[in-house]
């Protein structure tokens, strides 16, 4: 461990150590522009530059490691004149443009130039001009304010797993770009904006909407897949402006997925501001709350609680799924589901249903076998984690199920559920590489169980689990993606069919429906299940807040808030428990799910047993006490699961999602999710159609 001095200051250091990373562990600011944390070291801009005694040169401190015995100076004279050289040299080819750019106020070198360089430039000659292109309909490109640092190559070719951007000629003549006009396909593209210090890279649904001292900033949660990312909502007035990654080591770091952050225009559209009721004409018209709660509450007095259900989609905070059990199960139905994908898995123990690993861990695995799950589209951020265990380590990666688009090679086994049974059994090449690693991980997709024989996939998964050790103390192996930002809060609480006394799952209460047998059904929030099959008989209650496909079809329509306008609770799918945080207040007389089903319950006789968000909590964590650790990796321990008569078929396994864009009303009302379906998605499967 080296012992240097910089500024003076004794530090001891781990080998390998930059000098700028140890004059930051001494609280020495170091202006830095290619130096980025998390990418690998470039050394191209010299902008962090350090005199370290008795080298002929100065040293670029990101590119130097520290040495025993080093004395080190970072503000001598010689470092300061040498730091307004290169702040000058910076800003020859520069463009006067900081009024008009979308970086302004949070730019770097607008920053460094006026703490580091000097007040004026002594070049007289032209600047040289550099041709926008154009790269993705979410990032806008003034390349002339670029000043080649290649911290996006290195974002793209290091964490997204895209080899698409390079530095092009030479000298002068020196530009990023796409070697041929090409389009960033990452659903991580958007953090180019983030990385890129000036503004070559900027948003583009954001361009010249806001500047960053007019914004509110929120710390919370994003919805839009099961990963949980930190993120920051910055708000202006009652408007969402932008969504921006917040850091957390051991989630998304600093990175967030496209559709986490340009999905936030959906939230403006279509929105669900007042309560509807169905006229005698058949025509959803606007009431107010008590009408429409009344007309809730007179429905359920009257109908039988075994023939009501209660499913809960995908962007309900645990609040309101805890609200609405405790509401359908005071009336007496056993009829709740969470899972309504139709997906069928054994929801006994947490182990079975949780990403044990934890996302962060799956960076250890040395082997995986991935089973009908699509990481990339499922939680973009876990599989740039996947991506880089298998860059670095050159780790084993299989699949069964369709053959997909990941940005690291794998081994397709085939698309049959026969192959995990060979691999159990031993008989496949795969079961002795999952024999000899030391951490072998499966990854066991939500989809691969919205089948007929999901049960017995689920177990098969396990059994494979239990075989090769992938549990054990040191290391827990045994993973299953969710990709919904309700599931894990909806099963902890147990919103699930009550099998005991006769719950029905998603299946068979749209079953019930249309053959006339459910009187009643409460929809959180679901705009995805079947609802051409749903009965005339069934009197359905939406609560939500976007105007879509469940809305179009219930009795009576409830307004409630998004995700940015409460403060909620999310469990994601490694079973750790967040809060979100108001950012802006619901529309026009929207509410927040708890409070419409606790005005609900009054309404009904019934009230539930808190008023406010503490009893709320409190209730939750005595249905299931995980929810009082907040932020906390959960350890569920490995254990018999019940067994199951069902037999696996040789059903192809299908893909939960077909289009990243596209996941959630949100994104549906996004009409930049729109775009982006329509250049990713929608193009590509077109140009394969034709090329055969
Ligand atoms: Fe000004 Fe920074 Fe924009 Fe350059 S990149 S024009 S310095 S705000
Ligand atoms: Fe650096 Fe931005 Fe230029 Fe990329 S575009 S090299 S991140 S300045
Ligand atoms: Fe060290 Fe750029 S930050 S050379």
């Amino acid at each position: 461990m080296p012992k240097l001095t910089i500024d003076g200051i004794e530090i001891t250091v781990d080998d390998g150590t930059s000098l700028l990373q140890a004059a930051e562990q001494l609280g020495i600011e170091v202006p830095r522009f290619c130096y980025h944390d998390r990418l690998s070291v470039a050394g191209n801009c010299r902008m962090c530059l350090m005199e370290v005694e008795g080298a002929p040169k100065l040293a670029a401190s990101c590119a130097q490691p520290c040495a025993d015995g080093m004395k080190v100076h970072t503000k001598s004279d010689k470092v300061k004149k040498a730091q307004k050289g290169v702040m000058e040299m910076m800003l020859i080819n520069h463009p006067l443009d900081c009024p008009i750019c979308d970086q302004g106020g949070e730019c770097d070198l607008q920053d460094q130039a006026v703490a580091y360089g000097y007040d004026r430039g002594r070049f007289i000659d032209k600047k040289r001009a550099v041709k926008n292109k154009n790269i993705s309909p979410l990032i806008r490109t003034t390349m002339t304010r670029c000043i080649h640092c290649t911290r996006c190559v290195r974002f793209c070719e290091e964490v997204a797993g895209v080899f698409k951007l390079g530095l092009l000629n030479r000298g002068d003549h020196l530009e990023i770009g796409t070697y041929v006009e090409n389009m960033i396909d990452s659903e991580l593209s958007g953090n180019l904006v983030d990385v890129c210090p000036v503004g070559a890279l900027t948003s583009r649904p954001y361009a010249f909407k806001a500047r960053p001292w007019e914004l509110t900033k929120t710390y919370s949660i994003d919805v839009m897949d099961a990963v949980g990312s930190n993120i920051r909502i910055d708000s202006r007035g009652n408007k969402v402006m932008r969504i921006l990654p917040r850091l957390h080591e051991d989630i998304n770091e600093e990175w967030i997925s496209d559709k986490t952050r340009y999905a936030c225009d959906g939230l403006q559209h279509s929105r669900l501001d007042r309560p509807y009721l169905k006229n005698a004409k058949g025509k959803l018209e606007e009431v107010s709350w008590d009408t429409a709660l009344e007309a809730v509450a007179d429905k359920l007095r009257e109908v039988d609680g075994k023939h009501s259900a209660a499913i809960v989609g995908d962007l309900c905070d645990a609040e309101a799924i805890m609200a609405l059990k405790d509401l359908m199960v005071s009336i007496g139905s056993p009829n709740l589901e969470c899972r309504n994908d139709g997906a069928k898995f054994d929801v006994s123990e947490p182990v079975g249903y949780t990403f044990n690993s934890g996302i962060a861990g799956i960076e250890d695995a040395d082997a995986i076998l991935l089973i009908g799950t699509n990481p990339r589209w499922e939680a973009a951020i876990l599989n740039s984690r996947i991506y880089r265990n298998w860059k670095n380590n050159n780790t084993k990666i299989a699949v069964v199920g369709p053959k997909i688009d990941l940005n690291y090679h794998y081994e397709h086994l085939g698309n049959s559920a026969d192959i995990l049974q060979d691999v159990l059994d031993g008989d496949h090449h795969f079961s002795e590489i999952l024999k000899n690693a030391k951490k072998p991980a499966l990854i066991l997709g939500v989809g691969a169980t919205i089948r007929k024989d999901g049960l017995a996939i689920h177990k098969l998964a396990r059994d494979i689990a239990d075989k090769y050790n992938l549990m054990h103390d040191n290391w827990k192996g045994f993973n299953m993606l969710q990709n919904a930002a309700s599931r894990m809060a909806a099963l902890m609480l147990g919103f699930v069919p009550n099998r005991a006394n006769g719950g029905m799952d998603l299946e068979e209460i749209i079953k019930a429906s249309t053959k006339g047998k459910l009187n009643f059904l409460y929809l959180l929030n679901v705009d995805n299940i079947a609802f051409d099959k749903l009965g005339k008989n069934t009197f359905i209650v939406y609560q939500g807040h976007h105007g879509d496909s469940g809305a179009a079809i219930a009795d009576v329509v409830l307004p409630a808030a998004t995700y940015t306008e409460k403060y909620g609770t999310y469990v994601n799918l490694e079973g750790r428990v967040q809060h979100t945080k108001q950012a802006v207040a619901p529309v026009g007389k929207a509410k927040e799910d708890w409070r419409i089903l606790r005005s609900l319950s009054a309404h009904l006789g019934r009230p539930l047993p808190y008023d406010n968000l503490t009893e709320l909590r409190d209730r939750m964590i005595h249905e299931n006490e995980l929810f009082k650790y907040k932020d906390q990796l959960p350890s569920h321990r490995w254990c018999n699961f019940a067994r199951t008569s069902d037999k696996v078929t040789k059903t192809p396994f299908k893909l939960p999602i077909s289009d990243f864009y596209n996941t959630n009303v949100i994104c549906y009302l996004s009409k930049i999710m729109q775009e982006c379906s329509e250049i990713f998605v929608k193009k590509t499967i077109k140009k394969k159609k034709v090329n055969g």
